[in-house]
């Protein structure tokens, strides 16, 4: 890369940066007790493995006991080291007090998930989505639901979907955007299909194909776009197989506004991408949408190999994610006759970068779009509008309890030490040279071999431990 492309990415990063803090809004807003408990959890492993455990069973507790005593089994630890948390679960145990601590942890849990999730129905989110339309934001719609443990239930979720396509094609308040339809969503494959898995490589791809196409069909009907989301690792040649077998049909052949997710964290997506541009060029010969994101499913990713002793399909250091998102994306702008790129990110260095290597191309604003995360990074986003940008809010509604892991990948992105956001939000813009500088170059082979160390020193404690 250039010097001077670096120097303007650099100074278009601080401009947006400088333009956002103008903006009086908090990254986090305040949500209370629960707020400033994410805050110390930022430092504090133990408190947030607790917190992020406490809100994952929370929706399925039935009663004040219940929630009371999970607060003591998962807060016990802390409390030894806390005054505070140690008062409150004292306070608990007390009868009359049970049902004032009971009710203050839901309100705070449902706080925060207001602050992620849209709604508990369509029909409730439409005045949100209403609103995003005031402030000159786009959106995608998610139905919250993911890894379908039943026919009904992944029945049920191609019912919702369904349904939500007529809702929003349906709605005049959202109607008479200045995009040709209201209708944009965003699928996840897992749900669809209950024994979505690679060992049941065919039957999941026939089954996928068969339902994607449905939806896609009424998509296609309303004018609208949809997106096929990408999940964990395990589930990329499937959703790469299915998109291209219904992405072939006749039927939609000639449509452009379908979409696929990659995710720059997984070593393996660049021949990815390579493989699906040749797919285009050769045989589609349509354009289609990629939303690139770096992947939010890098904390099971890095586990689970770990513990299954498997080569680590994400990049281990954020810098090395952070250098892929960015050769990724000059790949996919280089190539806008065959893909509509949509930058989704909340570092501004990644965003920057896309920008600057648009402009560099002599694209146009709209040959690409920049999409953010819903109830994250509000000042660049206003900030992004502002400067002629088309922002695109992916929109989860649902109900808490099928939101639980969406809402948990959202926590700890906004509380992971590496993240911009919270290098940002958190440690206030000290050095903007410093969060703003050119990620890392990587080296798969010495990625591999860090992975091995990470492996070794795990199954060395585990040891320890055993003796
Ligand atoms: C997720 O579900 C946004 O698709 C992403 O975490």
């Amino acid at each position: 890369m250039s010097k001077e492309l670096e120097i303007k990415i650099i100074a278009l990063g601080k401009a947006i940066l400088e333009g956002s803090k103008k903006r009086e809004l908090h990254i986090l807003s305040p949500l209370g007790f629960v707020d400033k408990l994410l805050e110390s959890s930022l430092n504090n492993a133990e408190l947030k493995i607790a917190l992020f455990r406490f809100v994952d069973v929370m929706p399925s507790l039935k009663n004040s006991k219940e929630i009371v005593s999970h607060l003591e089994e998962y807060f016990l630890e802390i409390a030894k080291k806390s005054n505070i948390i140690k008062l409150i679960i004292k306070l608990s145990k007390l009868p009359i007090l049970r049902e004032i601590v009971s009710t203050l942890a839901k309100t705070q849990i449902n706080s925060i998930s207001k602050k992620f999730i849209l709604g508990e129905s369509p029909t409730e989110a439409l005045y949100k989505l209403a609103k995003l339309k005031t402030k000159n934001r786009k959106y995608t719609v998610d139905l919250l639901g993911e890894a379908a443990l039943s026919g009904a239930e992944s029945e049920e979720y191609f019912f919702r979907y369904k349904e939500l396509i007529k809702i929003l094609s349906a709605n005049s308040q959202i109607k008479g955007d200045n995009e040709d339809s209201p209708v944009n969503i965003s699928i996840k494959l897992s749900s669809l299909y209950e024994s979505t898995n690679p060992l049941n490589f065919e039957q999941s791809v026939l089954k996928l194909s068969e339902k994607l196409s449905s939806l896609f069909r009424l998509v296609k009907e309303s004018k609208g776009t949809a997106f096929v989301d990408m999940e964990d690792s395990s589930l990329v040649d499937i959703t790469l197989a299915v998109v291209k077998n219904v992405l072939t049909k006749e039927e939609f052949s000639n449509y452009k506004k379908f979409g696929i997710v990659l995710q720059a964290y997984l070593k393996r997506t660049e021949k990815d991408l390579d493989n699906i541009l040749d797919w285009i060029k050769n045989e589609r010969k349509t354009q289609i949408q990629i939303r690139l994101v770096k992947g939010a499913y890098w904390d099971t990713e890095f586990m689970s190999s770990i513990s299954n002793g498997w080569d680590c399909p994400v990049f281990i250091e954020k810098t090395h994610s952070d250098f892929n998102y960015e050769k990724l994306s000059y790949k996919l702008l280089n190539n806008t006759k065959y893909v509509y790129p949509a930058f989704a990110s909340h570092n501004i260095r990644s965003l920057s970068n896309a920008i600057c290597i648009a402009s560099e191309l002599k694209l146009e604003k709209h040959d690409f779009e920049i999409q953010t995360l819903y109830g994250m990074g509000e000042e660049f986003k206003d900030e992004l509008v502002a400067r002629g940008f088309s922002v695109r809010e992916y929109a989860p509604v649902g109900k808490m309890l099928p939101g639980m892991a969406y809402l948990v990948r959202r926590l700890l992105e906004n509380t992971a030490n590496e993240g911009f956001l919270r290098r940002v939000s958190f440690d206030k813009i000290s050095d903007l040279d410093e969060l703003l500088k050119a990620p890392s170059i990587y080296n798969l082979a010495h990625d591999l071999e860090s992975n091995n160390k990470e492996f070794n020193l795990v199954k060395n404690n585990g040891n320890n431990d055993n003796s």
